[in-house]
């Protein structure tokens, strides 16, 4: 029979589950924003999925309605609708923002997106201070912070439920390692540590599951290649923006981890770049345990027993880190 017959028949995935949830997409009309919403659309564990831009989500949400997955689709448009997308959801994702072009580095994002941000967690921090909020628009290592400073200021800062999103470098490296050692893809798993830009997103290859061995020459290929490969796509799109489609993937994953998380089941891990003690920097990508109230553990066995390789990497990325979280945290505090 037909592949339609068969889904009408056992139409197990487009079952809405005993629980379910909201998640609200920011930026949602963008390039990450659309792909996004279509894979959250697909997910079984999600009722109602909100889809905010300060243009073009009226057409978005329009189409992605028109596919038969459980979800409702709702569209809000400006500030004046910013509040009422917010209503009652579990996850807001933010992918809203300017992208680089060739030449740029992320921190060159930072004066437009430190305020797109700054002004977002703000209505978060006043309509759904109870949700998980899962950054994703760049400088990751600032806009983090900031949204820390502006959920402060809010006093509703829970350093459980904030994520940088650094699924991408995680789905990076599997990807990267399963080619270079011709591993099967869904086995591979590599933390990645530190932060989102350049050599701050350090890969600790020496942690890989299972178990992988590499040379030294492999070592310093992989890792280049990981914290090169937003700069690779962003060349590659020669003016068009960055990744979107890997991004979306990414980003899809880590809500799916997060509702599963939020359902109840107690064995999701992810790396994130969250509040943390693991070094002395006060935020920090590691893997966590996620569970119904965010973050339920910072993972620290993988920083145990670094190569000297990793060690010493660990060590070159902490002054751009710092001075990137700084400078998140003084714009916030300047606006005050
Ligand atoms: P894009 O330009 O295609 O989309 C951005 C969207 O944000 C647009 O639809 C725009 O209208 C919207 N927007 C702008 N200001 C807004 C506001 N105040 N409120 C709501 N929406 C607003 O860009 P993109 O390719 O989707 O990238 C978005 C961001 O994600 C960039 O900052 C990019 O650097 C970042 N990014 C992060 C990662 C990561 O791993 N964390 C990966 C890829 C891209
Ligand atoms: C990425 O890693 O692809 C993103 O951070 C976008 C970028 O500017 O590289």
């Amino acid at each position: 029979s037909k592949p339609g017959n068969q889904n009408q028949k056992n139409p197990n995935y487009l079952q809405p589950r005993a629980s379910s949830f909201k998640v609200a997409v920011l930026g949602a009309a963008g390039g990450i924003g659309q792909s996004l919403a279509l894979l959250i659309k697909m997910s079984p564990l999600v009722s109602a999925l909100h889809l905010y831009d300060i243009a073009n989500v009226k057409g978005v949400a329009a189409d992605l309605s028109h596919c038969n997955t459980p979800s409702k689709v709702l569209d809000f448009t400006g500030p004046a609708e910013l509040a009422d997308s917010l209503k009652d959801v579990d996850v807001v994702v933010i992918p809203a923002g300017v992208p680089r072009k060739p030449g740029m580095t992320r921190d060159d994002l930072f004066n437009i997106n430190a305020n797109i941000v700054k002004t977002l967690v703000e209505a978060v921090a006043d309509h759904a201070p109870e949700a998980f909020i899962h950054i994703i628009s760049n400088p990751v290592n600032s806009t983090v912070p900031i949204a820390v400073e502006v959920l402060k200021a809010k006093g509703v800062y829970d350093p459980k439920k904030l994520f940088g999103v650094t699924t991408l470098d995680v789905v990076r490296a599997n990807t990267f390692v399963a080619q270079k050692k011709n591993l099967k893809l869904i086995d591979v798993d590599v933390p990645v540590i530190g932060g989102h830009a350049g050599i701050t997103i350090l890969p600790l290859l020496s942690k890989t599951r299972p178990p992988v061995s590499f040379t030294d020459e492999e070592v310093e290929q992989l890792t280049v290649r990981i914290q090169n490969a937003g700069t690779e796509v962003v060349e590659a799109k020669a003016g068009a923006g960055s990744a979107t489609l890997s991004m979306a993937y990414a980003a899809a994953r880590f809500v799916e981890s997060s509702l599963r998380a939020l359902d109840g089941d107690g064995d999701v891990y992810e790396c994130a770049f969250v509040q943390s003690e693991l070094t002395e920097l006060p935020f920090f990508a590691s893997r966590i345990k996620l569970g119904r109230k965010g973050v339920e553990a910072v993972i620290s066995t993988d920083l145990q027993n670094l190569t000297d390789y990793e060690a010493k990497a660990l060590e070159a990325l902490k002054p751009e880190l710092k001075a990137s979280i700084e400078k998140g945290i003084s714009f916030a505090q300047k606006q005050e």
